[in-house]
């Protein structure tokens, strides 16, 4: 066997794949599912205009014109912009018995992440860290502040993410996953940002912005900025977005 086949990252995916003659087993016992999303009740609430649906760019022209963008200027970006770029990630779609369904798709509608944004140069917003209530499709407030230098510096000094209008921080709740699919649950999380990353690509390109995902960072210090404990909740992926330069 190649010795990397040994390596955590491959015993992972060996260990959580299906098979049809074995049921699943796992020594983790009964895993209680955690509430299905977060709120902050206690902050301050920042609702988000109606986005505006009827650009008209194709998707195929999107498709064909995405690009990760590194480098922005420093014409804020406008709230109806932010609305549209969370919308794409996160908007509700439809309502079907307590499931919220959103724009991008999630194995089993249980959106095991939670989405952060540090707000930098974005029309009508303080500069700060808030937090998107989905079902309100509202922002809550919980830091306000420059953290530009603290962002970029954790994510291993990529300028981009001070640069950038807003920073998209998506965290990974394991639990929400988990508690259903077990240890191949974690495979879901990925794959479902994978799907979020992909439509704010799409919106940014649609709008004319750029945009950049970002896998390189300190953990821990993004953990520590948004008081995350790394553990039930964790910052897994990153997505700078600003007007092009
Ligand atoms: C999971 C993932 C992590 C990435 N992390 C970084 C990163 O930390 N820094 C960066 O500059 N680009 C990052 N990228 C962007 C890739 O470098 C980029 O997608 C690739 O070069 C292809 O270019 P394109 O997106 O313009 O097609 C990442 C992309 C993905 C999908």
């Amino acid at each position: 066997m190649e010795m990397y086949h040994k390596g955590l990252g491959f015993k992972y995916l060996l260990d959580t794949k299906y098979f049809r003659d074995r049921p699943v087993k796992d020594d983790l016992g009964f895993l209680p599912p955690p509430p299905a999303d977060k709120s902050y009740f206690n902050a301050p609430k920042h609702a988000l205009p109606e986005p505006d649906l009827e650009l008209q760019h194709s998707l195929w022209e999107c498709l064909k014109n995405r690009r990760s963008i590194r480098r922005y200027s420093d014409t804020p970006i406008t709230r109806k912009e932010l609305s549209n770029l969370v919308w794409a990630t996160q908007g509700v779609t439809e309502k079907i018995g307590h499931h919220l369904l959103r724009t991008a798709p999630s194995a089993g509608a249980l959106y095991p992440f939670e989405t952060y944004l540090y707000l930098n140069n974005v029309e009508g917003f303080e500069k700060g860290l808030y937090h998107l209530h989905v079902a309100s499709f509202s922002l809550e407030e919980l830091k306000k502040g420059d953290f530009s230098k603290e962002l970029a510096e954790a994510a291993l000094g990529q300028r981009m993410v001070a640069r950038a209008g807003v920073v998209f921080l998506w965290s990974a709740v394991p639990l929400r996953c988990m508690a259903k699919y077990r240890n191949r649950g974690i495979r879901y999380i990925f794959l479902d940002l994978g799907h979020l990353c992909q439509n704010l690509q799409l919106a940014a390109t649609a709008l004319g912005l750029g945009s950049c995902p970002i896998g390189a960072f300190f953990d821990d210090e993004l953990n520590e900025l948004l008081e995350l404990d790394g553990i039930e909740e964790s910052i897994v992926y990153l997505n700078p977005v600003g007007k092009l330069s």
